[in-house]
């Protein structure tokens, strides 16, 4: 018997049957609620709180979901983006929370690391999830990416994933490449332009491109990526014209993919940047169904840390 997470703050080194066993409760949750139209019980009684520090539509409201179908009360704590970078107010923020008997925080912020310094300050029993920490990791994301990618080619020993554009400032990069080499993926490529990719040793498990026409070449899954400016120190980019040219994802380089290739997207978007709205909306993209297993993720993870 594996023991229970009480903390998601990375994927990084989490277990390959710990990984599995969220992705297996997940669709459990999807049967148990019947795609949402039933509620269940799991978290009656449980309180969980939302301390979102930079400003997001999907994962909150997905965490938010969650939490409700599972029957816990949910609070909505937003902080306008500029407002806490200090350690001392964040701690002040935390022990507030925890002296209302909080079950569980879920955090965004952006700086890297934020998560884990609550988890070290935490007096209570309080539960620290993840929600996006500056470039480092987006748990909740790798593991819905993961789900969704499993549903149609469950066999990741065979699997080429080509993750294209802003890589450098991507959470959802990082997290996605160690959910899929913990899975075994076969092959994980990084595109983009040199500015915007981070260091080879950082990522060990993936191979590096700058030719999108290239990394694409035989690939089951592409995910492209938003050009995330707030984090980046000075932007220095091409056009957005001439960043499509190089680096989107139109039907031209997709139909140099696998067939089949699954196209994903965290969202949000920028239609004709990273992608084009004919290969968004086409018959390959799994983007709104990525959407939709966030939820029943973030439920299998509260579920995990807080059923009793
Ligand atoms: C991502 C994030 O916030 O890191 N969005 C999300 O959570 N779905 C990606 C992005 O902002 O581009």
């Amino acid at each position: 018997m594996l023991t229970r997470l009480r903390h998601l703050t990375t994927l990084e080194n989490l277990p390959r049957e710990c990984i599995e066993r969220l992705l297996d409760r997940s669709i459990t949750m999807r049967d148990a609620c019947a795609h949402g139209t039933r509620k269940l019980n799991l978290l009656n009684g449980r309180t969980i709180l939302n301390l979102f520090f930079e400003p997001s539509t999907r994962t909150r409201t997905s965490f938010e979901l969650a939490a409700r179908r599972l029957g816990a009360d949910v609070i909505n704590f937003n902080i306008s983006f500029s407002s806490t970078a200090k350690g001392e107010e964040l701690f002040d923020t935390l022990h507030t929370l925890e002296a209302m008997h909080m079950d569980a925080i879920i955090v965004r912020h952006k700086v890297s690391g934020t998560p884990d310094e609550l988890v070290k300050h935490a007096m209570s029993g309080v539960s620290v999830i993840n929600a996006g920490d500056g470039d480092r990791a987006h748990p909740t994301q790798g593991l819905l990416d993961a789900l969704t990618i499993r549903q149609h080619k469950p066999d990741f020993s065979r699997l080429i994933v080509v993750i294209c554009g802003d890589v450098k400032h991507s959470r959802v990069a990082r997290s996605d490449v160690h959910a899929f080499s913990t899975l075994g993926a076969k092959e994980i490529r990084l595109c983009g332009p040199a500015a915007l990719m981070p260091e080879a040793s950082e990522l060990p498990a993936c191979t590096f491109y700058d030719d999108f026409d290239k990394a694409i070449e035989g690939a089951d899954v592409a995910i492209t990526l938003r050009l995330q400016k707030e984090r980046m120190a000075s932007i220095d980019l091409p056009d957005e014209a001439a960043y499509f040219r190089a680096y989107g994802l139109d039907t031209r380089r997709l139909a140099k993919a696998a067939h089949g290739c699954l196209v994903m997207h965290p969202g949000p978007i920028n239609r004709g940047v990273e992608i084009a709205p004919d290969v968004a909306d086409g018959p390959q993209s799994r983007i709104l169904e990525q959407v939709g297993n966030g939820v029943f993720v973030r439920m299998a993870v509260l579920a995990e840390m807080l059923a009793r």
